[in-house]
């Protein structure tokens, strides 16, 4: 039903971070682009990202050792024609880039690399040392906002999507500004809604990071998959009471040591890469040492390397580090993994298309395949790019997907959160929101985490789905996002659950090898139906 605070544009992007804000620059020239972000406009994993963003451009690289390098991160799962189109349309996507003012860091007049996990090569490009992703994003923002048929719209918290016999139509909103519900109409709509770290009680993303755009589609019946990958980044900060503040791969890259507190290099004893061993296999490893010697933390070692030149590469991390009294240039500092990023999310094709008619996916809440198993470092910063562009040129023009796997367990059924009854609830209700995604977070940390076996993700599977939450009613931004915990956490456990066996990213210590009987499937799931692997 079309209400008074109706409205209709050409296109919604919801979420502004580097996916989205490609799409939007991609897709201005069809007309008014209307793109939504539920804080401020530059609060996104985007602005956070440190390390930089992957591609085969220095002299001595090649696009098929990327290709070569994301397959075998990838873990047997990554699509490989997928991953072609990222590490062959990568190169231009950041010409282009620098073409819209990006300020790459060099070295003279030459593009500087650096080298990151389970890179063969020095691909790795950065900006302002450990600022890459704000660096980008300021340039795509003010390419942005010298087009005039891009509106910017913040504190915009998308809670549904509009659906109607599978396709969809617009979005409801909470317009924060006003505190009014609202519903936009559009010809199509593109998911660049990030991440969902916080579905998770230690994560490295910024608080926005709730997985709300895998929670919007799967009540809307979309086909979501892998969900049971999920990175953790093996070295956050560990300051008690302080957030997870992440400290790059790069620092690795260059040089720093991984230590237990017997002060002991225990990196070489796991791989051969040593601290630059995919990041699965280092996350696991910093786990089974904190066992060993009873530790909530290990150490990263910097002081051998030169002060000077570690201030200079990494000037935002040795200043968050000395505001905890921690200088990284003389200390060992206390790390340990953290939730990081989402290979899972909704199933796109090539162009972006999801399984429901005009909605788009693009960036950390897709499933593009690009990633398989465990995501190469640094390449999701380009996929953003690569993927958002392609997904609103498919937009613009009349692209029919196809491809998806049909589920068969029955047809996939759009509805409320998943447990939800329809009854308005009381305000005085709304304290439960939080306490049920606090239980979530933590259900998910200590039996969905680094290491998991059946038991455990069987219990969190059970009481996941015992905690009820009626539809918020008014909705407000902390509720929905309660209740997108809740729903993103479900699909975690049961994805993890159903896959009997250990691969990248997703490691159960019931099934500590790969199922090598068959091809490596894809986890599926849809609103209505149960987990199935194709
Ligand atoms: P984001 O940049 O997260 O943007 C999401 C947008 O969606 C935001 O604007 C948000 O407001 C909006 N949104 C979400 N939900 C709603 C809603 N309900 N309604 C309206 N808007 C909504 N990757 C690399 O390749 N290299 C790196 O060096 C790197 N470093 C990282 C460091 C950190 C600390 C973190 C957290 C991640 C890092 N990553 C890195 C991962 C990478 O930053 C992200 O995967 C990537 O930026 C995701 O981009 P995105 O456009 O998909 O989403
Ligand atoms: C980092 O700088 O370590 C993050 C890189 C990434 O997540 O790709």
């Amino acid at each position: 039903m079309v209400t008074r605070k109706d409205s209709k544009v050409d296109y919604i992007i919801l979420g502004g971070g580097i996916a989205g804000m490609r799409a939007a620059i991609e897709l201005a020239r069809g007309g008014h682009v209307l793109v939504l972000t539920k804080d401020e406009l530059y609060e996104s994993s985007t602005e956070y990202a440190q390390g930089g963003i992957a591609a085969a451009l220095s002299e001595d690289d090649e696009v098929t050792l990327h290709l070569h390098d994301t397959l075998l991160a990838g873990d047997g799962l990554c699509r490989e024609e997928a991953v072609r189109v990222l590490v062959e349309e990568g190169p231009r996507q950041i010409h282009q880039l620098i073409e819209w003012g990006m300020r790459f860091d060099r070295n003279g007049t030459k593009l500087a690399f650096t080298r990151e996990g389970a890179h063969s090569r020095s691909r790795v490009l950065h900006a302002h040392g450990d600022s890459t992703g704000s660096e980008i994003l300021r340039a795509l923002m003010a390419k942005a906002k010298s087009l005039p048929t891009i509106q910017l719209y913040p504190r915009a918290f998308a809670t549904e999507l509009l659906v109607e016999d599978g396709s969809v139509l617009g979005v409801t909103y909470l317009d924060e500004k006003t505190s009014t519900p609202r519903c936009t109409r559009a010809g199509a709509v593109l998911l660049a809604t990030g991440g969902l770290g916080h579905v998770y009680k230690e994560t490295t993303n910024p608080s926005v990071a709730c997985g709300d755009g895998v929670a919007m589609a799967y009540r809307a019946a979309a086909l979501i998959s892998d969900m049971e990958f999920v990175q953790f980044h093996p070295t956050a900060l560990f300051v008690q009471g302080a957030p997870r503040f992440l400290l790059s791969e790069a620092l690795r890259g260059e040089g720093a040591q991984l230590r237990n507190i017997l002060l002991e290099r225990f990196m070489p004893r796991y791989h051969e890469a040593a601290e630059l061993a995919p990041r699965d296999v280092v996350a696991r490893a910093i786990i089974r040492e904190m066992h060993k010697t009873r530790s909530e933390f290990v150490y990263l070692d910097m002081t051998s390397l030169d002060a000077e030149h570690v201030k200079k590469r990494f000037p935002r991390i040795y200043a968050t580090c000395l505001n905890h009294n921690i200088d990284i240039t003389a200390d060992l500092v206390p790390i340990r993994p953290a939730a990081h990023y989402s290979m899972g999310g909704v199933v796109t094709d090539l162009q972006g298309a999801t399984s429901l008619t005009q909605l788009f996916a693009a960036g950390e809440v897709a499933a593009t395949g690009v990633h398989g198993a465990n995501r190469l470092a640094s390449n999701s910063l380009l996929e953003g790019l690569v993927f958002g562009a392609r997904a609103a040129a498919a937009m613009l023009g009349k692209h029919v997907p196809k491809g998806f796997p049909s589920p068969p367990g029955g047809t996939p059924q759009a509805g409320p959160y998943a447990g939800a009854t329809a009854i308005p609830s009381e305000p005085s209700l709304a304290d439960s929101y939080q306490k049920a995604s606090e239980e979530a977070r933590a259900i998910l940390w200590d039996k969905v985490g680094i290491i998991r076996d059946g038991k455990h993700l069987s219990e969190a599977v059970k009481r996941l789905a015992e905690i009820h939450l009626q539809d918020p009613h008014p909705p407000t931004r902390l509720d929905c996002e309660s209740c997108n915990i809740l729903d993103v956490a479900r699909l975690i456990a049961r994805c993890a659950l159903a896959r009997e066996e250990s691969r990248g990213a997703h490691y159960r210590s019931d099934f500590p090898l790969k199922n090598e009987a068959k091809p490596p499937q894809h986890s599926y799931v849809s609103r209505g139906i149960p987990v199935f692997f194709d």
